[in-house]
C-alpha cells in the first residue's frame, strides 16, 4: 500500500517515514528541500533497508501536485508535514506562512476530495490552544486566538480539513496536535538537523554542550512554576512517528468515529527548563553552560497533554521518557559533528 509522506525528509517526516515502512507500507516522499536536504534518504535507508520514491518539487505549484496524482493514482493516505514551522519568522513574515502552509494544504486536498477514498493526517501543533485554562490539556480545550502567523495557519488548517471534510463524506482525515518532538532515532541515523541559530531548547542544548554555542539562555525563571521556568510536554520523535501510523491505520480500517477526528499527542508529563538541563546533565555527564535571561515575547507558561483520546482510541501511547529523549538527541548531535 503506498503513502504520500509530504516534507518527508523533515525531523518528524523522516522518522515518520522510518515506521510507515517498518510496517510495511510504500512509501512516497515530496519535499521541496527548502529546510531538509536529500542526504536525509540514505539515513532512511540505513534504518530499513528501503528506499521511499521522492520527488522533489513545492507544493505552492498546483499543476505540479495535480500531475504527481495523475501519476500515483494508487496513493492511499497522505501524511502532511510540509510547512514552514518557525514561530519568529512567521511573525516577521506572515504573508509567507499563509502561502506556504494554508495553499498548499487546499491543492493537496482538491486532489485528495476527487478520489473515491481518501485518509488524511495533518501535523498540527499544541500551539492551537495557547494558554489554556486547564491542565493536562484535553481535546476539548478551546482553541486561543493563535500567538502567530504559523500558530493560526496550524488552526485554520484544521478548520479548513474539518469544513472540507463535513461535505466530503470520502474523505477521512485526523489532526495531531504535537506538544514538544525532541530526540533521534536511537540508530543515529536520522534526527534534527535545524538550519543556522536553533530555535528550539534542545538543539540548543545539545549545540552548546558539543561546543558549537557558547552558551544557553533561559528564557525566564520568573513564571509561576515550580522553579520560576516555563513547563512543556516533550515528546520523542519516534513516538511521534508510530502516533501517525496508528492514526493512519485508525482511517485506513474505518476505526474512525467521525471522518473529522483531532488528537493530542503527548507524553501527558511536563518539564520545566531547568528539570530538562538537569536531566540532560544527568545523561550526556556534561555540566551545561547556561544564564538566565528575560523572557522570550509569545511564550506561555505550560502546556502539557492530557493523552487519555489517543491512548483509548488509538492504542497509543508515549514509551520514552525525558532521559531517554535527551539522550537520543545528544548520540545524534555527537554523529552529526563528528
Ligand atoms: C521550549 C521552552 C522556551 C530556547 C515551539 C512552537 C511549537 C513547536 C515547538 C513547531 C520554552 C525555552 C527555548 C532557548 C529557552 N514548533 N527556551 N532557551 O516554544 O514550546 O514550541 O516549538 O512545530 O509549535 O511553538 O518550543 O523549544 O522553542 O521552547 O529557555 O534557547 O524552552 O522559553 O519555555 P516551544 P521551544
Amino acid at each position: 500500500m503506498k503513502i504520500l509522506v509530504t516534507g518527508g525528509l523533515g525531523f518528524i517526516g523522516s522518522h515518520t517515514v522510518v515506521e510507515l515502512q517498518n510496517k510495511g507500507y510504500d512509501v512516497v516522499i515530496i519535499d521541496n528541500c527548502s529546510n531538509s536536504s536529500p542526504e536525509v534518504i540514505k539515513g532512511i535507508i540505513s534504518v530499513t533497508g528501503k528506499s521511499p520514491i521522492f520527488e522533489k518539487f513545492d507544493l505552492r505549484e498546483k499543476e505540479k501536485v495535480k500531475e504527481f496524482f495523475s501519476r500515483h493514482n494508487d496513493i492511499e493516505g497522505v501524511i502532511h508535514f510540509a510547512a514552514s514551522k518557525a514561530v519568529g519568522e512567521s511573525v516577521e513574515n506572515p504573508l509567507l506562512y499563509y502561502e506556504n502552509n494554508l495553499s498548499t494544504l487546499v491543492y493537496l486536498l482538491q486532489e485528495l476530495t476527487n478520489k473515491a477514498s481518501s485518509h488524511f493526517i495533518f501535523s498540527s501543533s499544541c500551539t492551537v490552544y495557547g494558554q489554556a485554562d486547564e491542565l493536562p490539556i484535553t481535546e476539548d480545550a478551546p482553541v486561543k486566538e493563535a500567538e502567530s502567523p504559523y500558530g493560526n495557519t496550524k488552526q485554520i488548517g484544521e478548520e479548513i480539513i474539518r469544513d472540507t471534510c463535513r461535505v466530503t463524506p470520502s474523505l477521512k482525515a485526523i489532526a495531531l496536535r504535537y506538544f514538544n518532538p525532541i530526540g533521534a532515532h536511537p540508530t543515529a541515523e536520522i534526527g534534527e538537523l535545524p538550519i543556522g541559530v536553533p530555535q528550539n531548547l534542545i538543539p540548543f542544548i545539545t549545540q552548546t554542550a558539543i561546543g558549537l554555542r557558547e552558551q544557553l539562555s533561559v528564557f525566564g525563571d520568573d513564571y509561576p512554576t515550580s522553579d520560576g521556568t516555563c513547563i512543556r510536554d516533550y515528546i520523542h520523535v519516534v513516538d511521534l512517528a508510530k502516533a501517525h501510523v496508528v492514526a493512519l491505520q485508525r482511517l485506513l480500517e474505518s476505526k474512525n468515529t467521525s471522518n473529522y477526528e483531532v488528537f493530542n499527542v503527548g507524553t501527558g508529563t511536563g518539564s520545566t527548563v531547568l528539570e530538562v538541563i538537569q536531566s540532560f546533565e544527568k545523561v550526556s555527564g556534561k555540566k551545561l553552560n547556561y544564564k538566565i535571561v528575560d523572557r522570550r515575547e509569545g511564550d506561555i507558561t505550560a502546556a502539557y497533554a492530557d493523552t487519555s483520546k489517543a491512548n483509548n482510541d488509538l492504542g497509543w501511547k508515549a514509551q520514552s521518557s525525558l532521559d531517554n529523549s535527551l539522550s537520543s538527541a545528544w548520540k545524534w548531535e555527537q554523529k552529526v559533528r563528528n
